[in-house]
């Protein structure tokens, strides 16, 4: 089977996932009005924020590495776009790091004359060893993981704040790290995602001057196609977390269109963990 035909399976399996938990997907106008920038909406948690920002009010521009997969999330999330609202998708490498700027502007040019008022960090990815297990972790991983998870966030953000500054846009920007930033760095991933915690800090310090409110959301085992396979039945149990189970994207995405909302303007340099539970009221979820 040809790699396109192979990604269209696999986004076709994941778009018409339905699960037999269901949980309350918050929906309003609470995001009217607004254009979101998210990285890596083609799956998983990114797209289904780009879901319920959709099912808000918002309109939004997706991103990823792969033009197949973009189009077919923009497919897909059509039938959620309200009034005269908008989803459009680029390709954009985050680890590229020396083309965002320039693809920055492209994105500018994409969105006509709409703002961006939002930017959710999301794109991320897992690779390498734990050190110390006996395997090694190679230059290649360790750096297209520390590129993609945190460098890529750094210098999008500081390209979005910059035209937010000069556009008095009073926006967000809201980083998507992981619970394993509470955990002890043992691979490249965690490394990635405890660099992520100070710079969301570091950027809701240096931003909110200029009225820009940055936060990060921290999730726990989320069940997206970064943790489970879409080729088999869905299993969402999960022992070792306290709720037994994975968490939902969906749930993520609630939490995500109230934190960049008009209602979380107050909510500053926070993040917010949602994790089931697990690694906050239990640390020996994960074995090292
Ligand atoms: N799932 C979990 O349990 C969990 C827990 C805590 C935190 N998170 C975080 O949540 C975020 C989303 O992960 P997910 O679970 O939703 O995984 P996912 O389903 O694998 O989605 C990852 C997204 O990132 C994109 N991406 C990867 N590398 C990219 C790059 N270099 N440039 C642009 N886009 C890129 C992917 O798009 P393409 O493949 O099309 O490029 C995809 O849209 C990540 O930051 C992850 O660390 C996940």
């Amino acid at each position: 089977m040809s790699i396109k035909k192979k990604i269209k399976r696999i986004c076709k399996n994941y778009f018409s996932k339905t699960t037999s938990i269901k949980v309350p997907i918050y929906e309003g106008e609470l995001l009217n009005g607004k254009t979101a920038l998210i990285t890596g909406g083609t799956s998983g948690i990114g797209y289904e924020i780009a879901k319920s920002f959709l099912k808000n009010g918002a309109s939004v521009v997706l991103t990823g590495r792969n033009k197949d997969k973009i189009n077919n999330a923009i497919q897909s999330l059509k039938k959620y776009v309200k009034d005269d609202n908008t989803v459009l998708g680029i390709e954009m490498d985050i680890s590229n790091i020396k083309m965002i700027e320039d693809k920055f502007k492209k994105i500018l040019e994409l969105i006509n004359d709409r703002n961006i008022d939002i930017l959710v960090n999301n794109a991320g990815i897992v690779k390498g060893k734990k050190i110390g297990s006996g395997s090694k972790t190679s230059i290649d991983d360790y750096e297209v993981v520390l590129k993609t998870n945190l460098e890529g966030t750094y210098f999008l953000s500081q390209e979005v704040a910059n035209y937010m500054k000069i556009k008095n846009i009073k926006g967000n920007i809201l980083n998507i790290l992981s619970s394993s930033s509470l955990r002890p760095a043992v691979n490249p991933y965690t490394v990635s995602k405890w660099g992520l915690r100070g710079l969301t800090i570091g950027m809701a310090k240096r931003f909110i001057n200029d009225g820009i409110v940055v936060n990060g959301i921290a999730p726990g085992p989320t069940a997206t196609p970064m943790l489970i396979s879409n080729d088999k039945d869905e299993d969402l149990s999960l022992e070792s977390s306290p709720v037994g189970r994975y968490i939902l994207p969906e749930e993520i995405a609630n939490l995500a269109v109230f934190m960049v909302s008009d209602m979380g303007r107050m909510i500053v340099g926070d993040i917010v963990y949602m994790t089931g539970g697990a690694g906050i009221v239990t640390v020996d979820d994960i074995k090292y």
